[in-house]
This record gives structure tokens, sequence and C-alpha cells, in this order.
């Protein structure tokens, strides 16, 4: 059985896409410093699975003990998530960003190159588009200036692993191009936890809703938008996860020196109202908002043209908004009101 190294295995998307690993026949190994997750992660994993997953607790960054894990296994790829991605967080701690991605992922591709591992799938994020000019976004939509030193250290990420496959590396690479996560895993075992006060629109509907916010506030609604609230591409982080599956078996496949960028959504948009009017369908739960000045560094609009990975990968995004607002709400009243 193929063994594949999850970097941030125990994280958001990373656990949901251990789960899908298996379904497809691999073999995965987390490799997490659970600075942005949770032990009980590995115990959701379990209940799924029905048995246990490898995962040594380390730092990416430590080179010495990221070796240990090449070294006592024989691993076939890598899918790098490992990283800190609060875009606000970023914009205090900039040298803690930059050092934290940047390192972890020069850490991953010198082990690599030292033990003859040739596949990685990289976390990339379709924050490099920044506001783009034309929408729907393809890739080669051309990249802006980041909004964020998060942004930031995709984009030079990004740059990296094209400049080392251009070095005739022999290594074979794909860049995920995330839209907006959310949702969770259908049975409820599985879900995000963000840590303290949610950045991100979904879990703060969800904590809002079931009582441990007092109200939601929309970033602005004098947005030029149908409705006014900024519009987004949200995927169903099962879909994201087989997203993932799909680029290892493609890669397997390719000539050496390979390297390609794929955008990961569901293709349509949604604005924020229209997402808080969805879980309020789905949950039958009256939300309790209200409307707000604009959030500094959000874009307006911004959602993926997918003909690409429709095409070469042959995924499509399967689940619905209702879907992911739906798992999401499920996961939430698991979890309870307790923070
Ligand atoms: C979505 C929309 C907000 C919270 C970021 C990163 C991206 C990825 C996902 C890591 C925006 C609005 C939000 C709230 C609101 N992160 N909103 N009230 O900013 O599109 O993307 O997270 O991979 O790289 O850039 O996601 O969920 O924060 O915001 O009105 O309390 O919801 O203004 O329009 P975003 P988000």
């Amino acid at each position: 059985m193929k063994k594949i190294l999850i970097t941030g295995g125990a994280g958001y998307i990373g656990s949901h896409t251990a789960v899908e690993l298996v379904n497809a026949g691999f073999e995965p190994i987390i490799l997490d410093n659970f600075s942005n997750s949770e032990k009980s992660t590995l115990s959701g994993l379990e209940e799924i699975l029905g048995r246990e997953i490898i995962c040594y607790e380390e730092d990416c960054n430590d080179r010495e003990a990221v070796e240990k894990v090449f070294k006592q296994n024989q691993i076939s790829g890598v899918i790098h998530f490992a990283a800190y991605k609060a875009v606000g967080e970023s914009t205090q701690l900039p040298l803690n960003y930059y050092k934290n991605n940047i390192d972890s992922l020069l850490v991953i591709l010198e082990c690599m190159s030292k033990y003859g591992v040739k596949d990685l799938v990289f976390s990339s994020s379709c924050t490099v588009y920044g506001q783009p000019d034309v929408l729907p976004v393809t890739e080669s939509t051309p990249r802006k200036d980041a909004e964020s030193p998060y942004g930031n250290t995709k984009k030079i990420c990004e740059d990296i692993l094209s400049d080392y496959v251009k070095s005739k590396a022999s290594v074979r690479i794909i860049s995920l191009r995330y839209f907006n996560p959310v949702g969770a895993h259908p049975s409820s075992a599985l879900g995000e936890l963000p840590l303290g006060t949610p950045n991100n629109l979904v879990p703060f509907i969800t904590q809002t809703a079931v009582g441990i916010r007092e109200k939601l506030t929309v970033f602005g609604d004098d947005y030029d938008t149908e409705d006014g609230s900024c519009v987004r591409d949200y995927i169903h982080v099962m879909d994201l996860a087989d997203a993932h599956v799909k680029s290892l078996e493609y890669l397997s496949k390719q000539e050496d020196h390979f390297y390609d960028i794929f955008n990961v959504g569901t293709g349509r948009g949604n604005t924020v109202l229209e997402v808080v009017q969805t879980f309020e369908r789905v949950s039958g739960k009256s939300l309790n908002y209200t409307i707000g000045p604009r959030r500094p560094g959000d874009v307006v609009k911004v959602w993926a043209d997918t003909s690409k990975i429709n095409n070469v990968l042959g995924w499509k995004a399967q689940y619905s908004l209702e879907d992911s607002l739906r798992d999401s709400w499920n996961w939430q009243l698991k979890l309870g009101a307790v923070v």
C-alpha cells in the first residue's frame, strides 16, 4: 500500500484528505505539531476508518524530525498542508509566517530529494489571484500582489516549486489553489476546529447559531454585487479532499520534472448573504446578524473556472452549498456550544 505523508494531516483539510486517501487504497502518515489542530481529530479519523492512522507529533521545520519520518517509512508521495493560514494574523506576525510557511516547504523538498520521493501535492490558495479583473478565474489569470503575508507565502512557495522543477529536479508536483473550504465529514466525526474566534464565515455562522457568538457581522453590503455582499466559491471539504487523491493518482502517471497548477472550487459564486439565507433554510434556525463595515483586504468577488481540473484530473465538485452548510451545522451540533 502506497504511504502518503500528510503534513498538517490533523488539520481541517488534512484530516478529511486522510479519509479519502484510505478510501482510495493509500496509507496516510500524518505529521502534525498540533499548533493549529487537536488530538481529538485522530479519534475522529479512527471512528470513520475503524483503525488508527500513524501520526508523528513533529514540526515540519524540524529537519531531523522530518527526516526520521522518511527514514522510518517508505514514502511514495507527500501532501503538504502544514502552514499558518490566518490572513489577519499574518499581517501582525509576518516573520513567523514567512519562516514557518517557506522553511517547512524547503525541509519537505530536501527530504524528498534525499529519499527519492517524487510526488508532491502542495496546498495553495485562490488568494494568489487577489481581486481578479476577469471572472471566473482560470489558472492563467495573472497572480496579483498578495493582500497579506499569508497570501504572499503561497505565491513564494508556488515560485519555489516552479523553479525547482525547472532545475530538472526529479519531482512531479501539483499546486492546488483552494477557493473557500467549508463543510465537514457527513458522519460529523470530523470537521473544522477554529482556535479562538473564527476568522472565516461559515464557522462564525454555526457558532452564532449554536449560541457561542452573539451575532454575525456581515462585513459590508455596499459592494458591486447582486446583494451588495462579497462573492466567494465555497467548496465542500470532502470534494477538496478528493481533489488531492485525484492529483496523486495523476502524478503517478506523469514524466519526471513535472509541475502543474489547478483551481479547486465549485465553479459557482455565492454572496455572504446567500450563504446566510441558505444556512437558515438548511438549519431551520434564524441567524442573528447585522451589517457592519467592510473588512480591510477583502476581495469583492472571486470564483473558479474549474474546466482544467474537470478535464485533466476528471474531478468535479459533487457537494452543493446546501450540503456544505448542513454538514457544518451537524458538526457544530455535535461540538455543542462549548468553545
Ligand atoms: C468569506 C467572506 C468576508 C467572516 C480566507 C483566505 C483564504 C482561505 C479562506 C486559507 C468574506 C465574509 C467573514 C465574518 C463576514 N484561507 N465574512 N463575516 O477571506 O474569502 O478567504 O479564508 O486557506 O486563503 O483568504 O474567507 O471565510 O474569511 O470570508 O462577512 O464574520 O465572508 O468578508 O467576504 P476569505 P472568509
